[in-house]
């Protein structure tokens, strides 16, 4: 039985994890250099599937057996030519491809990911959150880690260019720190988290002083500022998963046993059953890229859209058999109620807002209206006026007698990108940001929310945070990052006018400010207050939005269509006559946006 290295002493009684085994596998202190991996001891009968033997390229373990995936299909990839003979256009008369000039931002980007590549054992595993070295009196806090969020940028750049080394080493490498025996003060976190970030470190073999090899050493959120949970990070590997899949076509390492395994346990802590009375998926605050005290405890949107995402990804990907055919109906039950309530209950668009102003409250029965007990009052002064004609947006968060009517983009992208939201609300979630222009693009895309919370909202709900500000960092702050979600969301929906507007406005700026992780004002005019340089998903994010513009094609290997099926396996709908049951119309209705 695996006993871990990391309990604390504190723990002198008995851990759960001491009567039920995690896992087979055990490493002592941090994961080291495959070569020195050790079982400890065998899986008891009721624990679950073991990760097998780590073995990143392969080599030396047996073939895996031969399984049919779900459902993915492999892209016809064509590798984008190396720079500088990469073309964009066609020569019309000669016929021969226009030698493409990459900008003077575009070269010094791809400069500074290659230098922000973290190597392991020789091999590239990642990309360190920040490189910038002068900051903050050379206080480095994590950000000489590699977070798995922020990888995901630097992973679509590499992967979109035809480097795909690092981007299955990285999967493979975090995958086993996944079977991490982790305590937070005596407590073990589920057995599927995902570290938020894990470091390369050198540590001497064996206690003798002289001799050392490298170990990575992942955080799963006990060395974090706040103790906050990553709970994206499962799912961004999920996604990210399928994305290498797609482009690569190496489906033997999506059928490997140790990969349907991690994805298993992460879609398992997901979808085990506690208290919540909804769908979405309930978390603590600061729990994805938001990762401080923002008021975004419950069910935020952000989550929401990347759980949604993560799960059409699983469907995909995991091969069907008798041991995961439960696992797999779940996904699809939990698919339809996920969209079918956030659909009906985040959306808000004028209409809706009016609907909202006029509730009655304090209904009880299955008819209510105002099914989580909205008082209108709660409806934000800054929205009357600000919520345009056309168009409509998620709200941050839905709970009883709570609405977050906070712009989030990275949920409202996401939920484009993924078809969480019908098509019309994906089109109303752009025009509403074409019309909101100056307020969410400003001088540097994107406003992480919108608006900041300020006075008593900020005192109360952020703690009175010095980082979060009103209009810095969370608060209200612009995250050139998010460009690539923009871009990624523009593409799908056929607007890519609007990401290239976007791009030219933040290309040189970036450029010369030396790539910031974030900017703060109204507009985004300041770089931040505490803005780390060479910010590496701030390069990263630039070059996917370019690499995505010039090969659009490619952006199916995140994005996903509506699923008409999905729709129809909707348990029950609540609609304002009663509970009805789900029927191919009512599906039809919600996908021609009756409830837009
Ligand atoms: C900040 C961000 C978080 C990011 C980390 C590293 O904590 O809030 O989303 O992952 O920095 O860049």
């Amino acid at each position: 039985m695996a006993i871990a290295s990391t309990i604390r002493p504190c723990c002198s009684h008995l851990l759960l994890s001491q009567i039920i085994p995690k896992y087979p596998y055990h490493f002592s202190k941090s994961q080291k250099c495959p070569h020195r991996y050790e079982v400890v001891a065998q899986a008891a009968s009721t624990a679950p599937a073991p990760h097998p033997t780590f073995d990143p390229v392969g080599a030396g373990s047996a073939t895996p057996p031969h399984i049919l995936l779900h459902g993915l299909k492999p892209l016809v990839f064509t590798p984008l030519l190396p720079f500088p003979e990469k073309t964009r256009n066609v020569d019309p008369v000669r016929h021969e491809p226009i030698p493409r000039t990459e900008s003077v931002a575009e070269r010094e980007a791809w400069k500074l990911l290659k230098q922000s590549v973290v190597n392991y054992c020789g091999k590239p595993v990642g990309t360190v959150a920040a490189a910038d070295a002068g900051a903050f009196k050379g206080e480095l806090l994590n950000y000489d880690q590699v977070f798995i969020r922020d990888f995901v940028p630097s992973a679509l750049a590499f992967l979109l260019k035809g480097e795909t080394e690092i981007v299955r080493n990285f999967l493979l490498h975090t995958l086993q720190l996944q079977s991490w025996e982790k305590t937070v003060d005596c407590y073990s976190p589920g057995q599927g988290l995902m570290p938020a970030s894990f470091k390369v470190r050198a540590a001497p073999i064996d206690g003798n002083a002289d001799a050392e090899e490298e170990v990575l050493d992942p955080d799963f959120g006990e060395s974090a500022i706040g103790r906050v949970a990553p709970v994206d990070s499962g799912l961004w590997w999920i996604i990210l998963l399928r994305a290498y899949g797609k482009i690569t076509g190496d489906f033997s390492l999506l059928e490997r046993v140790d990969v349907q395994t991690g994805i298993k346990l992460i879609l398992n802590l997901c979808l085990s059953d506690g208290f919540d009375m909804f769908p979405t998926l309930l978390v603590t605050d600061g729990s994805c890229m938001i990762d401080r005290r923002m008021g975004i405890h419950g069910h935020p949107l952000e989550i929401q859209s990347l759980f949604y995402s993560a799960l059409r990804c699983a469907k995909e990907m995991l091969t069907f058999n008798e041991g995961s055919a439960n696992l797999i109906r779940a996904i699809k039950n939990r698919l339809s109620a996920l969209s079918f309530h956030v659909r009906e209950y985040y959306w808000v668009d004028l209409k809706k807002l009016n609907e909202i102003y006029r509730y009655k409250t304090e209904e009880y029965s299955q008819n209510a209206t105002n099914k989580f007990n909205i008082y209108p009052e709660q409806i934000p002064a800054w929205l009357v006026d600000w919520i345009p004609d056309r168009g409509g947006y998620l709200i941050g968060n839905v709970q009883p007698a709570h609405m977050d009517f906070r712009f989030f983009s990275l949920g409202n992208l996401w939920a484009i990108v993924s078809s969480l939201t019908t098509p019309k609300q994906a089109e109303g979630i752009l025009s509403l940001i074409e019309e909101k222009w100056d307020d969410l693009i400003g001088t540097m895309p994107l406003k992480i929310s919108y608006p900041a919370l300020e006075s008593d909202e900020w005192r109360i709900i952020t703690g009175s945070d010095p980082k979060n500000t009103p209009w810095s960092y969370h608060n209200g702050g612009s995250w050139p990052t998010l460009l690539w979600q923009f871009t990624l969301a523009c593409i799908k929906m056929g607007r890519p006018d609007l990401a290239k507007r976007a791009i030219s406005t933040a290309e040189k700026r970036l450029l010369d400010d030396n790539w910031p992780e974030y900017y703060d004002t109204p507009t985004g005019r300041f770089v931040g207050k505490q803005s780390r340089l060479y910010q590496t998903w701030t390069v990263a994010g630039f070059l996917t939005s370019k690499l995505l513009l010039e090969k659009p094609e490619l952006a199916s290997i995140l994005t996903f269509e509506e699923d008409l099926e999905l729709l129809e396996g909707c348990a029950c709908r609540l609609s304002r006559n009663g509970r009805t049951r789900c029927s191919r119309q009512a599906a039809r209705s919600q996908l021609l946006g009756n409830c837009a």
